[in-house]
């Protein structure tokens, strides 16, 4: 039997069990196809300049810069004989442009200060950036958009390389830099750590503030461009949080609504961590505009500037600290149990479609037919693995299997920590 508050997230479009997963599917295989031939498509499919089988250099350190979502990264790496990373000198601050919005000078100024008590280290930085960009032969890299809502408009349609380059110029460093996708480094530090095992096929996945896939792809299939040795491959970075063919419900397009690009990264939106607090307050707000808190409550809800995602998770999740805000006061059992019925499903929702997001890029790989030699999927980022509501990870997995099992396709599920910070290492020492 469905309870109101179900019945109230199914009138709205919020329906997880009545998502149609094969649809889903097809849906990213057209995509992706058009992606790489150039034809109208949500998905960017983005080519790297990064083929997986050229040598690393070992025993010699490389500066690594990692642009996440929510924070900005530094750090010396050194890859020894056997493949193993030995990270040095950590460094961590907010990323530029979560905090407000920046010009360009003072971005790349942040940048470049931030490099300078690591840059000593190697005239080779390897740049982890994680926002959609397009990659030049030479591994520079053009900001096509911001996602995750970073705010730095005057750098979009600008060489980020480049820029750092000239703002570490300025301050007397001559460097050369290798950019690269985050779920690009994430499938080459599978791969460097798998090397052990045979494997068909490597897939890097993402799902933290942000969430995309990467995979490796024959060069004569990206039929886009035509200065590709036909023989070779490379890595794509499919840009996948911007797959647009998935029904947004009434929850969804309010929110996307209120974010600054909206009709961008709608299937993102939907599913990681930058939003899914937000889009879990937004179905609250909405609910208790429809009777469904006490007067108390539903004043309590209507009173928060923002939910954060980590409080709605672990409310929902059955571990909220004591600075949770639905321990207040306000909320009776009787509204605790509906913001739990109200929210579970949006998390189950994200599981099911960040299954269909994996699978998809594994099938694209057209490999793991053979049990002995599975595809390797890297997996990265706090929300896949943090998320404690609806059983979050298992639900992925269980939901994975259940679109993978009747294929007959192998694959592996790894994990590598810091693995964006690895291969970006592994991409400056190519
Ligand atoms: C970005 C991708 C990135 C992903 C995971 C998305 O918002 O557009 O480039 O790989 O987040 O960090």
């Amino acid at each position: 039997m469905q309870n109101r508050e179900e019945l109230f997230l199914k009138e709205n479009g919020l329906d997880v069990d009545g998502i149609d997963r094969e649809a889903l599917l097809s849906a990213f295989a057209e995509e992706m196809a058009a992606g790489l031939a150039g034809s109208p498509s949500s998905l960017m499919m983005i080519p790297s300049f990064i083929s997986i089988d050229r040598p690393v250099k070992t025993g010699e350190p490389v500066v690594v810069l990692d642009a996440g979502g929510t924070n900005l990264r530094s750090a010396v790496v050194t890859i020894d004989a056997a493949g193993r990373a030995a990270i040095g000198s950590f460094a961590k601050r907010a990323m530029p442009g979560t905090q407000g919005e920046l010009e360009a000078e003072a971005f790349f100024d942040a940048f470049a200060d931030f490099l300078l008590p690591v840059i000593e280290a190697s005239v080779s930085i390897g740049f982890c950036f994680s926002y959609p960009a397009e990659i030049t032969p030479e591994c520079d890299a053009r900001l096509i958009r911001w996602s995750k809502q970073i705010e730095v408009p005057s750098v979009v349609g600008q060489m980020i390389g480049a820029g750092l380059l000239k703002h570490l110029e300025q301050r007397g460093y001559t460097r050369r830099v290798v950019i690269l996708n985050d779920t690009v480094a994430t499938l080459l530090a599978g791969k460097s750590a798998g090397v052990a095992r045979d494997y068909s096929a490597y897939v890097g996945f993402i799902l933290g503030t942000g969430t995309n896939t990467a995979y490796v792809e024959r060069n004569a299939r990206i039929t886009k461009r035509t200065d590709l040795d036909p023989s070779g491959s490379m890595v794509i970075n499919v840009e996948s949080g911007a797959f647009r063919r998935v029904q947004q419900s009434v929850f969804d397009a309010t929110m996307d609504a209120q974010t600054i690009d909206p009709g961008h990264y709608t299937f993102e939106k939907m599913i990681s961590g930058a939003y899914l607090g937000w889009l879990g307050f937004t179905v609250l707000r909405a609910a208790a505009q429809a009777g469904f808190f006490s007067a108390e409550a539903a004043a309590r809800i209507g009173a928060w500037p923002t939910l954060s995602n980590k409080h709605l998770d672990d409310f929902c999740g059955g571990q909220p600290t004591p600075d949770n805000p639905f321990l207040e006061e306000a909320f009776s059992d009787g509204d605790r149990a509906a913001v739990i019925r109200l929210c579970k499903p949006v998390y189950a929702r994200a599981a099911v479609l960040t299954a269909v997001n994996l699978a998809s890029a594994i099938l694209k790989t057209g490999e793991g037919r053979d049990p002995a030699r599975p595809v390797c999927v890297n997996v990265d980022g706090s929300t896949y693995y943090r998320t404690l509501t609806a059983d979050f990870q298992n639900r992925v997995q269980r939901e994975l299997a259940e679109l993978l099992g009747p294929r007959g396709i192998a694959y592996e599920l790894i994990r590598v920590e810091e693995a964006p910070v690895i291969g970006a290492a592994v991409a400056g020492l190519m």
